[in-house]
């Protein structure tokens, strides 16, 4: 199980694929922002004010910088080995073959829950669009019934069916990732204009209020500053966790290291850059949304406070008045528009993030089929998985298993519990992947690295400090089903991969879809990379 795979053999494969280096700073760090931009801010923001209310502005910051140090470990071997699989193949090369597999594992609840949580959020915004249309869905249609399973695994409502329009979103998705989509660079561009055009509004329309209401930021954090030891998951760290979802996919930029001119000077850029301009923009969102409709958290008492999304909170005297509280909004951003009179800026914010979001939903759900397709490759799951689509040349079957998880994830599930879950792997992969960059400075010195992370030892050990923080001040329902999935994932590896990995049967072929083979393929549209969240 300490097996690795040949990082020669892995090279040998990226090789082949030869990109065209063609990308500048100014390319990736739009990469990088429509990537990140998405749920996190359009809709988790009520999540966060509920968690630790207006210090989230702070949660916001400290999330900002876990990623910021992981980013720079991660674009180390992004450019040392940049083929597809990414977190999972390093450890694969460093860590060996039971690491590899935890972290393929983790990735999952990362990308396929993860890319649940957007469509979730999607749904809510779809859901107000219609409704400013004046057609509204049956209650039961937009959540899931009510479940309770085992303290880790809870969700819906009583009366709820599921989140219809989030399966919807799923499905389609999928049939397009089977056909064989790519989202191009320019309508990563539109994209990403839409996205920064609506928060701009937002900014415009709220900013001016906050000197009028300052009065709102005050208590700054209602539910402390949390404790990773603890055990609620709240206070401004505890929010920082959550909130943690909203930059997720800035990888996008550190596995384009391959295409990227210059990238030890470019990809940090790229990196760093996406990210400051996300943080700054995501302060002000939090600045306007305290300043113009306040973010206090609501409890049943003086001093007692519900759960973010819980039906308790969503059924409260307040979330059910007139003039309801950010908290207990779907779709935060045009929700607070209509609240303070702008209805129309409310609408067109609403209208950009259902335009916007499902790109995200693809971009994930393009990961996870990568992950699951390089796993199956690498013998670690059935190899019937990775069957390659005759006519799309899309690993059809794999992408159908996925949107049906994603799809049964997304119907029972509220997007804040979601993002969590997706939070814990993807902190798991990010502290992988930083201990590995440090473990191959000592293994394989010599070996070229087009990006050499400044300050590694400074830098990795405070990206693991940081990951570590984050997952421990996660609630316990996420740490908990981050346990029982590990578990489970042990299981199988024992059961299964142990025995039919290709490397334990001296095959070293590195699993990857040809060039040219749908949306597995590597080939860069001009002037962008074609797979824009490609971190497997
Ligand atoms: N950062 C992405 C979002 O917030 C995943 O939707």
């Amino acid at each position: 199980m300490w097996r690795v795979k040949p990082l020669d053999a892995i090279l040998a494969t990226a090789e082949k694929k030869s990109l065209h280096r063609s990308l500048g700073p100014v390319q990736l760090t739009l990469l990088g922002i429509g990537a990140v931009i998405g749920t996190g801010i359009f809709v988790l923001t009520a999540t966060a004010a509920q968690k630790a209310g207006p210090g989230m502005m702070i949660s916001f910051i400290i999330a900002g910088a876990v990623c910021a140090v992981a980013a720079l470990c991660y674009s180390e071997l992004a450019s040392m080995v940049p083929v597809a699989g990414s977190a999972y193949t390093y450890s694969y090369a460093v860590m060996g073959e039971l690491v590899a597999w935890l972290v393929g594992w983790a990735l999952i609840l990362e990308y396929a829950l993860g890319a649940s949580a957007v469509a979730v959020g999607w749904s809510g915004h779809m859901i107000g669009v219609l409704g400013d249309m004046g057609i509204h869905l049956p209650h039961a249609l937009t959540v899931g019934p009510k479940i309770a399973f085992g303290g880790f695994l809870e969700g819906g409502e009583v009366g709820g069916i599921m989140n219809l329009p989030a399966v919807i979103i799923t499905a389609l998705v999928t049939m397009l990732l089977v056909i064989g989509t790519k989202e191009s660079a320019t309508v990563n561009a539109v994209l990403v204009a839409i996205k920064v055009a609506a928060l701009v509004l937002f900014l415009f329309l709220t900013l001016p209020l906050v000197t009028g209401h300052m009065a709102n930021f005050h208590p700054f954090t209602p539910r402390g500053w949390g404790n990773p030891l603890g055990s609620t998951g709240t206070g401004v760290l505890g929010a920082a966790a959550s909130i943690f979802f909203a930059y997720v996919g800035f990888d996008a930029v550190s596995t384009a290291a391959e295409e990227t001119r210059n990238p030890q000077r470019n990809v940090p850029i790229g990196l760093i850059g996406s990210l400051a301009i996300c943080t700054v923009f995501y302060l002000l969102v939090a600045a306007g949304v305290i300043g113009s409709w306040g973010a206090q958290p609501l409890g049943p008492a003086p001093g007692h406070f519900f759960a973010d999304g819980s039906p308790e909170l969503y059924g409260s005297a307040a979330c059910t008045a007139a003039h309801a509280p950010t908290v207990c909004s779907k779709e935060a951003l045009a929700y607070i528009l209509h609240a303070v009179n702008h209805p129309f800026a409310g609408y067109l914010v609403g209208l950009a993030a259902t335009i916007a979001l499902p790109s995200v939903v693809l971009l994930m759900m393009y990961g996870q089929t990568r992950i699951f397709f390089v796993m199956a490759r690498d013998g670690l799951l059935p190899q019937g998985l990775s069957a390659v689509h005759r006519r799309f040349r899309t690993p059809w079957v794999i992408t159908i298993v996925t949107g049906v998880v994603v799809a049964l994830a997304a119907a029972f599930f509220p997007v804040g519990q979601l993002a969590d879950y997706s939070n814990a792997g993807t902190l798991f992969a990010f502290a992988a992947v930083s201990l590995g960059v440090m473990i191959l400075r000592f293994t394989d010195p010599s070996r070229p690295r087009p990006f050499r992370t400044p300050a590694l030892f400074v830098v990795a050990p405070l990206s693991i400090m940081g990951c570590v923080v984050l997952f421990l001040s996660l609630g316990p329902q996420s740490k908990g089903l981050f346990v029982v999935w590990t578990i489970l994932g042990l299981i199988l590896y024992f059961a299964f991969g142990f025995w039919n990995s290709n490397v334990r049967r001296g095959i070293v072929e590195v699993g990857e879809l040809e060039e040219g083979a749908g949306p597995g393929a590597v080939a860069p549209m001009p002037g962008a990379p074609a797979p824009t969240q490609d971190r497997t």
